[in-house]
Order: structure tokens, then C-alpha cells, then sequence
């Protein structure tokens, strides 16, 4: 086993924010876990991670089969036997009507995003207590304004903010920290793919609707896949200890409610 002063596990990271926040953790972490499904595009972020300064490995699969979380706890411990910071950054929840999404839809959105995250932070935890660890669970704005369009996801985010929640109540007695981010409007292919859905449906081009959304829900602009990055890498960063149990936002003044 090699030497390593300190681990992160990134869910998501071969994409959108993951990627972001693996690339900024390489600056901060000395090993740093990509975890998604796609192999080439983990490939190219462990390419990247590796010329910022860290050490990179990943695990291409699915964090909606159960024993993904047992392959990417016991192989990160096999290598480098310790975790300090978990993100769980993965999520595809369908983003769609609520009168028209099936069972089945509603159950492979809980599968990744809520599932897949509360097995690995469960998983990890015994590490985390040895390394008084951080996790940040990706939430995002849709919990605070649930509409009919995208209930799923709204009612998974908020369910990611009460099990964030009560996993930072047991942090306080172990000494881990949790906390959960939920942003707003941020440019990624996930958010282009929500255009290419909600565009037609309100009679505009892709490109109308890109441009006229943020007037619409009040921000000036999209977000950055980056400065989501910053923010995760605040919540595990020495400067950040004391803070736990809350629910942070950054949606460019998305949410208007306290
Ligand atoms: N973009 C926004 O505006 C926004 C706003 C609020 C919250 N969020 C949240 O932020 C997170 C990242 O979003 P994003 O916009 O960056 O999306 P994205 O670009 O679509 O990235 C999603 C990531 O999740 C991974 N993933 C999907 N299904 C998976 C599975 N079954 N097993 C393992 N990994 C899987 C994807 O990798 P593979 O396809 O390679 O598996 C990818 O790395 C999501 O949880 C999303 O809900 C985003």
C-alpha cells in the first residue's frame, strides 16, 4: 500500500461538476477517486487530476447496483487505506412531468442519487471516523421550489437534505462533517439536456430558451461546473471544520426564500 497523506472519493466525476470538483480536490488531496460509469471519460479526469498533482484512480460503474459501494470502499482501502473526503456528486434523476413519470422512473431516480450516496456514506463511514472526515451530498435548488415538471427531482434533492442532515447528527458524535450543497442553474451537460426537453414545450429554440432562462428565474447568468468545485472543496478543507449539518446554496439568487 502506498503512502498517502489524504483521499477524496468523487461520485460523478466523469463529467459536469464532478469533474470539476475532482480537478479542483487534486490541488488540495493527494489521491483522488473518480467513480461514474463511463470509463474513457474517467480516463480523461485521471489524466487531468494526475497533471495537477495528485494521484488518480477510478472505478467505472454503476452506483445503483448495491456492491459498487463495497468495490470502491475496499479497493480505495486496499490502495491507499484511509478516506477523508466523500462526495457524492452523482445524480440523474429523470426530469420529468409529475403526472406522466412511472414507478419504475421515480425508483431509478432514488436508485442513483439517494440510494447510491446514503450505501457509500455508510460504507466509508468507519474510515471517515478513523480520518475525522468530510461528505458533501449534491443536492441542488429544485428542493427549495418544487414544480410539477421536475417533481422527482425536487423531492430527491430535498430528501438529500434531511439524510445529510441526520448523517451530520452522527457526525458531531464520530467526528465527521456533513454537509450538502444544493446549486442552482449550473452549465453542464445534464443542464443543456433539461434545454433540449423544455425548449420545445414552451415553443422556443434551444438556444431562445439558454438565453432567456436566467431572466426568468432571476439571476443574471448560469452558474460554473467550477465555482460549484470551489465551494465543494471549501466544505472539506481545514477552514470549513466547524461547519456541519447545513444545507448551502449557491444559485446566483435563484432561491428568493429565507
Ligand atoms: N447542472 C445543474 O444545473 C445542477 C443543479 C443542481 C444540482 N445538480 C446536481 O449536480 C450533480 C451533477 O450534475 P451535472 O449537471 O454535473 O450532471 P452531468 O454532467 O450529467 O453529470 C452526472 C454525473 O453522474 C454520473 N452518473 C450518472 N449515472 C450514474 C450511475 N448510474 N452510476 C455512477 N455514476 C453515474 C455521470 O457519469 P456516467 O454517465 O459516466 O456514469 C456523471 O459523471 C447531479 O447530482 C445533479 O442533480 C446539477
Amino acid at each position: 500500500m502506498a503512502t498517502t497523506e489524504s483521499v477524496a472519493i468523487v461520485t460523478g466525476a466523469s463529467q459536469g461538476i464532478g469533474q470539476a470538483t475532482a480537478l479542483r480536490l487534486a490541488r488540495d488531496f493527494s489521491a483522488v477517486v473518480l467513480v461514474a460509469r463511463d470509463k474513457n471519460k474517467l480516463e480523461t479526469t485521471s489524466a487531468r487530476v494526475r497533471s495537477a498533482g495528485a494521484q488518480a484512480i477510478i472505478f467505472d460503474l454503476d452506483l445503483r447496483e448495491p456492491q459498487s459501494t463495497d468495490t470502491v470502499v475496499q479497493g480505495v482501502l486496499d490502495r491507499f487505506g484511509r478516506i477523508d473526503a466523500l462526495l457524492n456528486i452523482a445524480g440523474a434523476v429523470p426530469q420529468i412531468d409529475l403526472f406522466e413519470m412511472t414507478d419504475a422512473q421515480w425508483d431509478d431516480g432514488m436508485a442513483l442519487k439517494f440510494h447510491g450516496a446514503r450505501r457509500l456514506t455508510i460504507r466509508a463511514w468507519d474510515a471517515l471516523k478513523a480520518s475525522n472526515g468530510s461528505v458533501v451530498f449534491m443536492s441542488g435548488s429544485a428542493a427549495f421550489a418544487p414544480k410539477p415538471a421536475y417533481a422527482a427531482v425536487a423531492a430527491v434533492n430535498a430528501g438529500i437534505n434531511a439524510l445529510a442532515k441526520a448523517f451530520a447528527e452522527q457526525g458531531v458524535k464520530d467526528g465527521i462533517q456533513v454537509n450538502s450543497v444544493s446549486p442552482g442553474a449550473v452549465m453542464t451537460g445534464r443542464r443543456q439536456a433539461f434545454f433540449e426537453k423544455w425548449a420545445p414545450a414552451h415553443n422556443l429554440t434551444v438556444e431562445e430558451a439558454i438565453k432567456r432562462f436566467p431572466e426568468q428565474v432571476g439571476i443574471t447568468r448560469f452558474g460554473k461546473p467550477e465555482e460549484i468545485a470551489d465551494l465543494m472543496s471549501f466544505l472539506v478543507s481545514p477552514a470549513a471544520k466547524w461547519m456541519t449539518g447545513a444545507a448551502v446554496r449557491m444559485d446566483g439568487g435563484e432561491i428568493k426564500g429565507i
